[in-house]
């Protein structure tokens, strides 16, 4: 039998994404290989222009990648015909903005906002009134439901984007630097909303992230570096000492791995490399170079 739990929920393989302008071509994603797994927090780190806005934006069915194969819960995004990519926007994934004012229509409030979605696949308004009320209460506005967004801090507005974009009970929820205007106070409340969130409802959640500690409150962080990932940081939870961190370098499908440029720069590796193995692993040594 099939664990469900251990399903893979998103799969990306060989992902390329070029972006046109006129006559110049900008590689967004350059083979990027991920998997998620249902139920899991990935954090994605990485310098500005490293491909993580398209990553996202890819897996929330707003951009096509233009090569390689994406899947989200055995369902393949290529493939899809663009209504059933609209239905996919709308009930298997949420997704969150940065900028606090574009998750809320500042006219209406913050009940009538995370109804909304519940309306346009056609809820009754005593379900969606019901289901609005206990999202708003799960991520702590309980007193706040009447507010709209003038009324509201940044953090509480934040919060009520995480009702709106669970309305329809995704399975999948897509946040794309949701903490980057808040202070570090702010942004740590909202962090937990994800993580109760993830805790009660099973969400899959993947988060970009400025925050230095990102680390030490999701499950696992991914490097993206030039459109493709680098490094992996996994938490170990090890009870009274705290959490300790591990890190991976990638292997990718065709076998290849990025040396960090720190650890190289302490080598004297530079174009060539031998590589061995011996009892402890693959050991890379400089190989010779042609000056
Ligand atoms: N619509 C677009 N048209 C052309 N180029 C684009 C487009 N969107 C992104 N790019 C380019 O693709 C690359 C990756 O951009 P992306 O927005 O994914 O980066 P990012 O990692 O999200 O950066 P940041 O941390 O600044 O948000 C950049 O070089 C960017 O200029
Ligand atoms: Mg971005």
């Amino acid at each position: 039998m099939i664990n469900a739990e251990k399903l893979n929920h998103i799969s990306c393989e060989d992902v390329f994404k070029i972006y046109k302008i006129a006559d110049l071509e900008v590689v967004a994603l350059r083979g990027l290989d991920l998997d998620v797994e249902s139920g899991e927090i990935v954090a994605i780190v990485g310098a500005s222009g490293s491909g993580k806005s398209t990553l996202l934006n890819i897996l929330a069915g707003y951009d096509l990648p233009s090569a390689g194969k994406v899947s989200v819960l055995g369902r393949d995004l290529l493939s899809m015909t663009s209504s059933e990519i609209e239905e996919y926007r709308r009930t298997k994934v949420g997704f969150i903005w940065q900028q606090t004012g574009r998750n809320m229509f500042p006219y209406l409030t913050a009940i009538e906002n995370v109804e909304l979605p519940m309306m346009l696949i056609g809820d009754t308004p005593a379900k969606r009134r019901k289901r609005a009320k206990d999202l708003l209460e799960l991520v702590g506005l309980g007193d706040r439901m009447n507010h709209k967004q003038d009324r509201l801090s940044g953090g509480e507005q934040q919060r009520v984007a995480i009702a709106i974009s669970l309305a329809n009970n995704p399975p999948l929820l897509l946040a794309d630097e949701p903490t980057g205007e808040l202070d570090d106070a702010t942004a740590a409340e909202v962090m937990k909303v994800f993580d109760s969130i993830n805790q009660e409802l099973n969400t899959t959640i993947m988060i970009v992230s400025h925050d230095q500690d990102i680390a030490y409150k999701v499950d696992r962080v991914v490097l993206i570096r030039d459109g493709k990932l680098s490094t992996e940081i996994m938490r170990q939870k090890s009870g009274e000492k705290g959490d300790e961190l591990e890190e991976f370098i990638i292997v990718d499908g065709s076998g290849r791995v990025q040396v960090p440029k720190t650890l190289l720069d302490r080598t004297k590796i530079e174009r060539r490399a031998k590589v061995r193995i011996d009892d402890q692993g693959v050991i890379l040594e400089p190989g010779e170079d042609k000056k």
